[in-house]
């Protein structure tokens, strides 16, 4: 074609990138790899091995080994070996080491990018503008946090042995998120990358070795989701961390049960992309092409529901359609190339499939008259509209180059809408009007809220979802907490049953509930019981002291209710919270002497005890009237002309299981911290002694809490968390009971993906500072939500 030509058509000519280094690697293994255990290559102990395909063009690649339960057995004791050593470290060690790594990806960066993208089929351009940049950028950030470790995380330990399992759509960049902090923390990984494509790992693999990486400290094992179950269920590992489809997340929370092992999960989305008539529509165009179009949609935050003001949405959908005509669709090593290949054709079905149904429902498909290669697995650039909120498109994540869209008309119906979703990844918002945008950040739920912007993704800024979107943060601060735990609890005993008391109490206590029947308080409001039994209270001796309401199911949901409508707390500023909280340390205190009484009748213990805790207990309610407004969020600086500002928002409505003991002092050590920050909480006092509990909703009836922040229903402890734990409006479960207790409450809270926090059984010391309160509680009371905000016209 000549000059002229060229420029009469203005078609773009192929530019593309040359594979010559990635198959002259792959020969050079003889296109075969093994597991990458202890710092060498091993044979799969089974003898299995499967293909990986350039998903492009369907040729086999390579084979790689199938992880076996004994392969796993073997990455596991090696990483324990290396564990113990690499925390003895010093920092700085560390960090030389992830220092290492960051260079070694940048030295190698063009070779890493075209391997991720021959196995991926991701086009070249985002694995080396995006991918293989952000990677180096993890480890720098987190030699960083290595370096800092001892100064900055002063009481905490690393977990031990991580077992990471990683998704397919950002093969390298997810292992980075998972391998650089637990690396920094101290701790051994063993990783399996995705089945489809396991190159970019083996790759790093050798990295490592580079580095002068200890043998054992990194283990890749590969093999599918076999394998990945026989490291969630491998009795050597202390932490696991998922990033897939939320179904095997939910079956992951559900083996790790009562296991103890630490668990974060980054799980599916269907992300809303907001966009106001006010926005500068050329640059939202733009920003909903990066939004799903950008890894062909395979992206867990992508922009996949366009909610549209409806004043603009005729414009928004032409301009939309005119840009798609544009977008080519083709060789992934291409450069000129927009979208690539889908990664198997197992997604490429699946695609097709829920887009096929959507259309059978009635919604209307446009896809550009643009050539879309037809050998390999390549779908194009689609448009949905005419589609229901309710409808499986607009629910289900798709996970492909497929936009839906719906209209609003207030911004009220574009946050209803947005948070119409199991979800709560991502969202972004547009309009050039920043009091509207920084007015709907905070009333989306989801971890990360884009504003004219979307898909920015840095270290230091934490990522994660809310629901069903998973729990835990990767990158930040917040990042590093997850591959790290409390020292204190190495020192954590078994819960032993209260001892009977060995004296008769020092007071009488026939007096105590005279005429009075504790009931439940719900909404503000003392509540009897719906299924109308109450419970005996004993005391240590086995004397009664009094009845309780026998709380059931209708109860819970009655909490809940109460709960849910109590919106204006989290609202509520902090300073007012934090009045609340030393006002019902006021009214505590004036009535210290009947609690003393009631605490030495019902726990059998001494009067100077009884006296010792309601001291103690008045100290926490001020410790988190102190902390109500100064638990604050941080701004980040990231790499765009902008902020990312993490904000602490409260998790929502947080059920609570109560420790027995003690037992008024425990009570208000769960209670305070999450309404300090701003939640709403059913409270379940402890089956034994809950009679504090009942005398404590008289002291909130007078400190001004609003009906619904604190509510308390009494009855069997385990039963009733069992339910709150499946409800699903309840954000979050924290449970201080046995290790069954703790069991029961992990596996039923994995239908919702609920956070919980749970003791499995060990005693707490709750009149510990380090133990009993302070910024544990409160990052438990809390999620972080990071707002991108870009400066400039
Ligand atoms: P998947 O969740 O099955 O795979 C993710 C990883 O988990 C892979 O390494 C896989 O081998 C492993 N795995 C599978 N079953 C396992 C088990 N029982 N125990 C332990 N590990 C297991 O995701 P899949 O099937 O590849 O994709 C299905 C859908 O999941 C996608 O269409 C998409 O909707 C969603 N997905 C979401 C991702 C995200 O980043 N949030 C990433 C990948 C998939």
């Amino acid at each position: 074609m000549s000059v002229a030509e060229i420029l009469e058509s203005m078609d773009y000519g192929p530019a593309p990138e040359s594979r010559a280094e990635v198959d002259t690697w792959l020969d050079g293994h003889g296109r075969q790899f093994g597991h990458f255990i202890d710092g060498a290559w091993r044979q799969p102990a089974g003898g299995e091995w499967f293909e990986s395909r350039d998903p492009a063009t369907g040729a086999v690649l390579a084979a790689i080994a199938a992880g076996s339960a004994e392969d796993v057995d073997q990455a596991v004791a090696a990483a324990r070996t290396a564990q113990r050593q690499w925390a003895k470290t010093s920092d700085h060690d560390r960090a030389r080491a992830l220092y290492a790594l960051a260079r070694l990806v940048q030295k190698h960066a063009r070779m890493l990018a075209v391997l991720e993208t021959v196995d991926n089929g991701k086009p070249i351009r985002e694995s080396r503008d995006i991918d293989v940049p952000l990677v180096a950028r993890h480890f720098y950030h987190h030699a960083g946090w290595a370096q800092l470790l001892s100064a900055e995380f002063p009481d905490q330990v690393p977990v031990g042995v991580v077992g990471q399992i990683i998704p397919w759509n950002f093969p390298l960049l997810m292992l980075a998120w998972k391998i650089a902090p637990a690396l920094a923390a101290g701790n051994a990984v063993v990783l399996k990358p995705a089945e489809y494509t396991s190159l970019s790992a083996l790759r790093f693999a050798e990295i490592c070795q580079d580095a002068g990486l200890p043998p054992g400290l990194v283990n890749i094992v590969t093999g599918d989701g076999s394998t990945g179950a026989a490291i969630v269920t491998h009795p050597g590992i202390d932490k696991i961390a998922f990033t897939g489809s939320t179904e095997v997340g939910r079956e992951i929370r559900r083996k790790t049960a009562g296991s103890g092992k630490k668990l974060s999960l980054e799980l599916g989305g269907k992300s809303a992309f907001i966009l106001f008539d006010d926005a500068d529509l050329d640059s939202a165009v733009e920003g909903v092409v990066d939004a799903i179009w950008f890894n062909q949609g395979q992206v867990c935050c992508a922009g996949s529901r366009l909610l549209v003001q409806e004043s603009v949405a005729a414009q928004v959908i032409d301009k939309l359609k005119a840009r798609m005509e544009r977008l080519r669709v083709g060789d992934p090593l291409d450069k000129g190339v927009d979208m690539g290949a889908i990664v198997d054709p197992v997604q490429h079905d699946r695609i097709r499939s829920l887009v096929d149904q959507g259309v059978k429902d009635g919604a209307t498909l446009w896809q550009a008259d643009q050539p879309c290669p037809t050998d390999g697995c390549f779908y194009p650039p689609s448009l949905v509209t005419d589609v229901a909120p309710a409808s499986a498109l607009a629910q289900e994540e798709i996970f492909g180059p497929v936009l839906v869209t719906m209209s609003f008309r207030t911004p009220d119906e574009a946050v209803m809408l947005a948070n119409d979703s199991r979800y709560g990844l991502a969202a972004s918002v547009w309009t050039e009007n920043i009091n509207l945008a920084l007015d709907i950040a905070p009333a989306v739920k989801a971890g990360v809220i884009w504003v004219n912007c979307t898909n920015q993704f840095d270290a230091a800024a934490g990522f994660g979802g809310y629901r069903e979107s998973g729990f835990g943060r990767e990158g930040g601060r917040e990042g590093m907490i997850e591959y790290l735990k409390p020292a204190y609890e190495a020192t954590m005993q078994p819960l032993t049953p209260a001892a009977p008391a060995t004296a008769e109490p020092e007071m009488p206590h026939a007096n105590l509930l005279v005429d009075r029947t504790p009931k439940l308080y719900i909404g503000g409001k003392q509540a009897r019981p719906d299924s109308g039994y109450s419970r005996p209270v004993l005391d240590p001796t086995g004397r009664s002291l009094g009845l309780v309401g026998e709380g059931s199911r209708k109860d819970i949901r009655d909490a809940v209710e109460a709960a849910r409508k109590a919106t204006g707390w989290a609202a509520a500023p902090a300073h007012g919270r934090a009045q609340i909280l030393y006002y019902i340390a006021e009214n505590l205190a004036a009535r210290s002497d009947e609690f003393a009484r009631t605490l030495a009748a019902m726990t059998g213990c001494r009067r100077r005890a009884a006296n010792a805790e309601i001291r103690a207990t008045i100290d926490r309610l001020f410790c988190y009237g102190a902390w109500a407004d100064k638990f604050d969020g941080a701004v980040h600086g990231v790499p765009i002309r902008g902020v990312a500002m993490a904000m602490h928002e409260p998790v929502g409505i947080i059920g609570i299981g109560c420790p027995a003991l003690p037992a008024l002092l425990g009570l208000v050590s769960v209670m305070a911290p999450a309404i300090a920050m701003g939640n709403r909480v059913v409270i379940v006092p402890s089956t034994a002694h809950p009679l504090s509990a009942t005398d404590f909703y008289q002291i909130l009836d007078t400190s001004d809490v609003p009906a619904g922040v604190v509510n308390i229903v009494t009855g069997d402890r385990d039963a009733l968390l069992a339910t709150l734990a499946v409800h699903d409006q309840v954000d979050g479960i924290w449970y201080f009971g046995s290790a069954e207790g703790s069991t029961a409450v992990e596996r039923a809270a994995a239908d919702t993906i609920k956070r919980t926090w749970v003791d499995y059984g060990r005693a707490r010391n709750w009149s510990s500072p380090q133990q009993g309160e302070g910024r544990e509680f409160l990052r438990h009371a809390t999620e972080i939500k990071n707002i991108w905000i870009p400066y400039g016209e």
